[in-house]
């Protein structure tokens, strides 16, 4: 496996693969992996400010409060590919959870990812993503921004919005109220990267 998947880490993997019992799994991963592989990775300890203070151009995605780990796994490997500065949520989910680290095919190793209370207050501008905003056009999305998406059932706080200097919204056909929260954070993702 590791010579068709990871031939450049060959090595350094090599040298830390142990074949263990078959029980070390049950007790290290909620459901044993088909693979029969489980990689260990220390967790890095990344702060909000962190998340923020990253100087690239590129947007950091907020999500606001999301319920769904695989939402939330989702959006992190979306932000990964589309080039995100980082992603930060907020609320009791945590964003380093097993299941939100396998819908993110562990991409939370790739950007910055932390969990915050509230969004600290930092130089980049707010555009909130509701769909009650100004239709999204190329060019529309600042430089430095902090995109914000909303919860999948309530969506943004009023809190937030108020804080924003754009609200934006993905057109859709008449009847359709709103997507899922991380076809949404896809959308806008890639409206920004294609105009890079
Ligand atoms: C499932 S939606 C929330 C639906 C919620 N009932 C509402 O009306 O906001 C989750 C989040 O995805 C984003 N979203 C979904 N569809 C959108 C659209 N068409 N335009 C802008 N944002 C959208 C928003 O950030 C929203 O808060």
């Amino acid at each position: 496996m590791v010579a068709e998947h990871a031939p450049d880490v060959a090595a350094a993997i090599k040298e830390h693969v142990r074949v263990v019992p078959p029980g070390v799994f049950d007790k290290l991963a909620p459901v044993t992996p088909p693979t029969g592989v489980i990689a260990i990775a220390k967790r890095p300890a990344v702060s909000p400010a962190q998340v923020l203070d990253n100087p690239a151009e590129a947007p950091v995605v907020l999500l606001e409060n999301p319920r769904n780990l695989l939402n939330i796994g989702a959006a992190i490997r979306v932000a990964a590919a589309a080039g995100a500065a980082g992603v930060l949520t907020t609320g009791p989910q945590d964003p380093w959870h097993p299941a939100a680290l396998i819908a993110a095919t562990g991409l939370q190793y790739a950007i910055p990812v932390a969990r915050a209370d509230a969004l600290p207050t930092c130089h980049r501008s707010l555009v909130v993503i509701d769909p009650g905003g100004q239709p999204l056009r190329q060019g529309m999305l600042p430089p430095h921004a902090v995109l914000a998406f909303g919860a999948e059932r309530e969506g943004l706080s009023r809190e937030l919005m108020a804080r924003a200097s754009h609200c934006v919204s993905i057109p859709m056909s008449a009847g359709v109220s709103s997507l899922n929260l991380a076809t949404a954070v896809s959308v806008i993702l890639y409206t920004w990267k294609l105009a890079q």
